[in-house]
């Protein structure tokens, strides 16, 4: 879907023109993948709209940059007060909101320094991630998520996603809506920009973190609904062929939010349907980013903007 621009970017405490948030091409970034990024989701609620986990997006934000030893001047209530402003600047609800920190112009040569660190949040329209609502046909990749003590996949760094556009291109070519990567011993990792859940016997299974899994939000909403619902939650590790024989598979991402898998590899899971579990759990994530449900969890940021239809693919 291409991008729906709106009027303003936010741009190292200013609010500039879209047109004019532009960056030159020997930027740090351009040549060695230098940033840090954020996907964040504003829904629209019956009274207005609201933003889905901002201090848990930001901080991570935050964390990504430390890790790449990225100085930010911004502190965490700033940021997120950034993301208010420009949603509220634009007028534009539901939305996606990009928040991103990268290496600009000053010094050629991979070490960044003299490269100086911009910050700019967009905000834009955007619908459905994930084609096949009742369930997405996916793959399994034949590229391995990123090996430990290589490039740190706990960062959400943009030089990460050359390995999610491989698993994702493969799947593209061969007819499947999306790819699930192996880490580098075998082990089921994530989805090019989702995490994993698994449902077996009625017990949740997701990867842990040190499967080279990205820490997702929405993968720490799903964990919390599901335990508040009171079901048996397990992170551990997931052999590839159990992916097969469970009864239950679904992605979470802010992107793709919770959507369920109905094959992998043209093996069938199940009966082909959402199961139950995955179906509580989504009804539930989406009650309460729609408002239609208490924010029992804190996990909703008020914007000043009119709800808009939500966009679909
Ligand atoms: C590689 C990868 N894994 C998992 C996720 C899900 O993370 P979140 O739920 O925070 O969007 C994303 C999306 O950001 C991702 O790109």
């Amino acid at each position: 879907m291409p991008i729906q621009t709106t009027s303003k970017i936010w741009h190292n405490g200013n609010l500039i023109p879209w047109e004019q948030a532009t960056i030159h091409v020997m930027s740090h970034v351009v040549h060695y993948g230098s940033s840090v990024f954020e996907g964040i989701r504003c829904y629209s609620q019956p009274q207005g709209s609201a933003v889905f986990r901002l201090p848990e997006h930001m901080q991570r934000l935050l964390d990504s940059a430390k890790i790449y030893r990225m100085p930010l001047p911004y502190t965490l209530d700033e940021l997120c007060a950034a993301v208010v402003d420009v949603i509220e600047a634009n007028g534009v609800a539901p939305c996606y909101i990009r928040p991103i920190a990268l290496r600009g112009y000053g010094e050629i040569g991979v070490s960044p320094k003299g490269s100086p660190m911009e910050v700019y949040i967009a905000n834009f329209p955007w619908g459905k991630y994930m084609p096949g609502g009742d369930g997405a046909d996916v793959c399994i990749s034949s590229w391995n998520r990123l090996a430990p003590n290589t490039m740190p996949a706990l960062a959400k760094a943009g030089a990460n996603y050359m390995n999610s556009q491989l698993i994702r291109m493969e799947a593209d070519c061969n007819g499947y809506a999306e790819g699930i990567a192996l880490d580098v011993n075998g082990l089921v990792s994530e989805g090019s920009g989702e995490n994993i859940f698994i449902v077996r016997n009625g017990v949740l299974y997701t990867p842990p973190l040190a499967n080279s899994a990205l820490s997702g939000i929405t993968r720490d909403s799903v964990l919390t609904i599901a335990r508040h619902l009171g079901l048996s939650v397990s992170e551990q590790a997931i052999h590839r062929k159990l992916l097969y024989i469970a009864d239950e598979v679904f992605f979470s991402g802010t992107a793709a939010e919770v959507s369920p898998i109905r094959s992998i590899d043209r093996i069938v899971i199940a009966d082909g349907k959402p199961g139950e579990i995955t179906r509580r759990i989504a009804d539930e994530f989406f009650a309460i980013a729609n408002g239609l449900k208490p924010d029992r969890f804190g996990w909703l940021t008020p914007v000043k903007v009119n709800a808009q239809e939500p966009v679909t693919a």
